[in-house]
């Protein structure tokens, strides 16, 4: 009650206290820095001290930006406008501000401020400017470039502009990095960042160019042309070096490979996204057909038409329509480290010399793979390989084998079958996994696999493996031989599997186990030795769980998944008094359930009491003795009639007599 009276008279103080009038201002103070952003301000206070180099007044309520409204701070370094609603700056305002390196203006209404012609004056020392998202359109730019000569970065992005104009940049001549970002560009005037001398970073991306012809930029070194509409990249013919170094031409609607400039150093090129068909490239050099890949028995001649990718590294060619890739298209891609060619039409992948020696990511998932050859010196340095969700049934039986690094190896989705035990010849309708000596993740997954031979992962360091999705699977005692000391995480959910015969409590190092979706009737075997911390055993046919295994699992498990399995209460309390001393997760607690009786209701399992079922006993044994006594009574009542009657009789005997 007290406390109520408290609280309200509290409130009352604090209604009445708030006042119609300004926030009080708080900036912060940090040596040379004044922080006042989210304050409500219409103008920079007065009495911050003089000298500050650095000032942020983003996500205020400024309009209309001059020297009062930043109290004749002259001095500043940086100065942060972010998100207020500027729309007229005062011209020639930043001429005095000899200091200033960083102006970030993003976020306000300066096409206000530009529609009416006005220029904002010399940016003398501006090094970095934000004008991103201001509602910018076409030729604005010009009233916040002409005059920037110190100007290194510019953001335009987020805005309207649809043309760049030959001299869009002309008063601004030291700029490295554009960032034309989001805008809607459908045209680049010729020569509009030529005389850009040091330019190296240039983003286009999300605009709507359509055509690159005669790209001549050899100071670029990151251009980035993702979601556009282009449906050409070519480069001018020339001999001169470019300096590009990445590439993104992700998301357009390219036909054809991009023609590169001859001499490059490019290491990132992404064409993912387009509409690629063949290694075909868009167009000529000077009229003279141009091949990106000659297709010779041995390695081309590098002619003056071939380009050479010695540099690169990353190479995206994923969601396109490849039905082939010619493995002439890798001859000179002696740097490439990660490959992805997925989601594609391939049909055949196949490298028949030594080639990509330093490829350690190839990506061929989601394709319509029959065929995957490789030799054994091609992929040295191979660590992951993703082949799911092809149509593959047949590969060389030791593929694997002759990749000394692969570590990481996903298959799920085909439909491939093992070798049975100690396979030496190759029957073409098999794999073995035997001695894939670095070796720790596959995925066999949805494969329709039939059995797991004894030792089928021997002298592979197995920590990793997926078996679920194969119906009708079955194992053997020795499936998981040699993976006694390595294996972490098994999975063998949805296999309709009704027992586990093969041995899971060799496995020491064992984890993670799911036996989720299957028809299970009893728990395989685990004893003391046993280390796993999760174990899924949902939607099984689980009646009674045995007790030397709950026991041998209690040491260590953490986590148990139960749901969906038709429990017995009553046989099952020593499990039930573990879920409920131990420290085990039951995250679907919601859904274990058990019977009391054979046809009664299921009920939850947290509330199942041992009391229940000893009732439930006691009641049994209180029916038989009712059922024992009503008989001894029917037997002594019986015994009882015909006794009369035979004394009747006898009198009845005696009275004729
Ligand atoms: C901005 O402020 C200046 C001086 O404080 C004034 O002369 C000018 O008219 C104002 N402009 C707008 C658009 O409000
Ligand atoms: C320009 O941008 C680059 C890359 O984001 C950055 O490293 C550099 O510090 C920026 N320069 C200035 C002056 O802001
Ligand atoms: C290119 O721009 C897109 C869109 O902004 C971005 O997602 C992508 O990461 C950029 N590419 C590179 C190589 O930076
Ligand atoms: C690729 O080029 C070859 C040889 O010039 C030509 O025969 C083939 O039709 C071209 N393919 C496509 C898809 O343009
Ligand atoms: C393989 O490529 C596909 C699409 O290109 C991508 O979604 C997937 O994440 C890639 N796999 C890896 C492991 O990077
Ligand atoms: C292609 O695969 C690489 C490596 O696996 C991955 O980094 C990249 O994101 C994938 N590309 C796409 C478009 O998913
Ligand atoms: C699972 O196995 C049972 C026999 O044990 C069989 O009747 C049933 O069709 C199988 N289900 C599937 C999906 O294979």
């Amino acid at each position: 009650m007290a406390l109520c009276v408290l609280l309200l008279v509290l409130l009352c103080v604090l209604a009445a206290s708030r006042p119609p009038r300004q926030l009080p201002l708080s900036c912060t103070v940090v040596q040379t820095e004044v922080f006042c952003s989210d304050l409500a301000l219409h103008s920079t206070p007065q009495d911050l001290p003089q000298g500050i180099l650095a000032l942020d007044l983003s996500r205020n309520q400024l309009q209309n930006l001059s020297q009062e409204t930043l109290a004749f701070h002259t001095d500043l370094h940086r100065l942060n406008l972010h998100a207020n609603k500027i729309h007229f700056i005062q011209p020639g305002l930043f001429a005095g501000m000899t200091q200033l390196k960083i102006l970030d203006l993003s976020r306000n209404h300066l096409s206000a401020f530009a529609v009416h012609k006005t220029k904002i004056g010399p940016l003398g020392s501006v090094e970095s400017l934000d004008l991103s998202s201001n509602g910018l359109y076409t030729d604005m730019t010009d009233y916040f470039l002409s005059d920037s000569p110190s100007l290194v970065n510019i953001s335009l992005s987020g805005n309207s502009i649809t043309k760049i104009s030959s001299d869009a940049f002309r008063g601004s001549l030291s700029l490295r990095k554009v960032n034309l970002h989001n805008n809607v560009i459908m045209e680049i005037e010729d020569g509009a960042f030529d005389s850009l001398d040091h330019l190296s970073d240039l983003d286009l991306s999300k605009n709507s160019i359509n055509c690159i012809t005669d790209f001549n930029l050899y100071n670029l070194k990151s251009l980035n042309l993702s979601q556009n509409s282009l449906e050409m990249f070519q480069s001018s013919p020339s001999d001169e070096i470019s300096q590009l170094v990445s590439l993104d031409l992700s998301q357009n609607k390219l036909p054809l490979l991009p023609l590169i400039p001859r001499k490059n150093k490019l290491e990132y090129l992404d064409v993912s996204r387009n509409q690629i068909q063949s290694v075909n490239v868009t167009g000529t050099y000077s009229g003279q057909i141009f091949f990106l890949c000659t297709c010779l028995a041995q390695p081309p001649s590098l002619t003056k038409h071939h380009t050479c990718f010695h540099h690169l590294r990353y190479l995206d060619m994923s969601y396109n329509n490849f039905q082939s890739l010619p493995e002439c298209l890798f001859y000179t891609m002696l740097s490439l480290e990660v490959l992805n060619i997925s989601n594609n039409c391939i049909t055949s992948f196949s490298l028949s010399r030594d080639l990509l020696p330093k490829v350690r990511i190839l990506n061929l998932s989601e394709n319509s793979l029959q065929t995957f050859q490789i030799t054994q010196k091609s992929l040295p340095s191979l660590e992951e390989l993703y082949l799911n969700g092809n149509t593959l049934t047949t590969l060389d039986f030791n593929t694997f084998q002759s990749l000394p690094s692969l570590r990481l190896l996903h298959l799920q989705q085909n439909d491939l079958q093992m070798c049975p035990q100690n396979i030496l010849d190759d029957f073409g309708s098999c794999i073995s996994f035997e001695s894939v000596s670095h070796l720790e993740y596959l995925d066999l997954s949805e494969n329709n696999i039939q059995r797991i031979p004894a030792g089928a992962f021997r002298n592979t360091p197995l920590k990793h493996l997926d078996l679920s999705l194969n119906s009708g699977l079955t194992l053997h005692r020795d499936s998981f031989s040699g993976l006694e000391n390595s294996l972490v995480h098994l999975y063998l959910n949805e296999n309709n599997i009704t027992v586990i015969n093969a041995d899971l409590s060799s496995l020491t190092n064992l984890k993670y186990v799911d036996l989720s979706t299957n028809q299970l009737t009893t728990l395989p075997r685990w004893n003391r030795e046993s280390s796993i911390e999760s174990l899924n055993l949902q939607n099984n046919n689980l009646v009674t769980l045995d007790y030397s295994t709950v026991l041998a699992l209690e040491r260590s498990l953490k986590t148990l998944y139960m749901g969906s399995n038709p429990l017995s209460c009553c046989s099952n309390l020593p499990f039930l008094h573990m879920l409920q001393r131990s420290e085990v997760v039951v995250p679907d607690i919601e859904a274990v359930t058990c019977v009391y009786l054979e046809d009664s209701e299921p009920v939850k399992i947290e509330k199942v009491t041992q009391e229940m079922c000893q009732n439930l006993e006691n009641g049994s044994v209180n029916v038989i003795m009712m059922v024992v006594a009503a008989l001894v009574l029917i037997v002594m009542l019986i015994l009882l009639i015909k006794c009369c009657q035979s004394r009747k009789r006898k009198r009845s005997r005696s009275y004729r007599a």
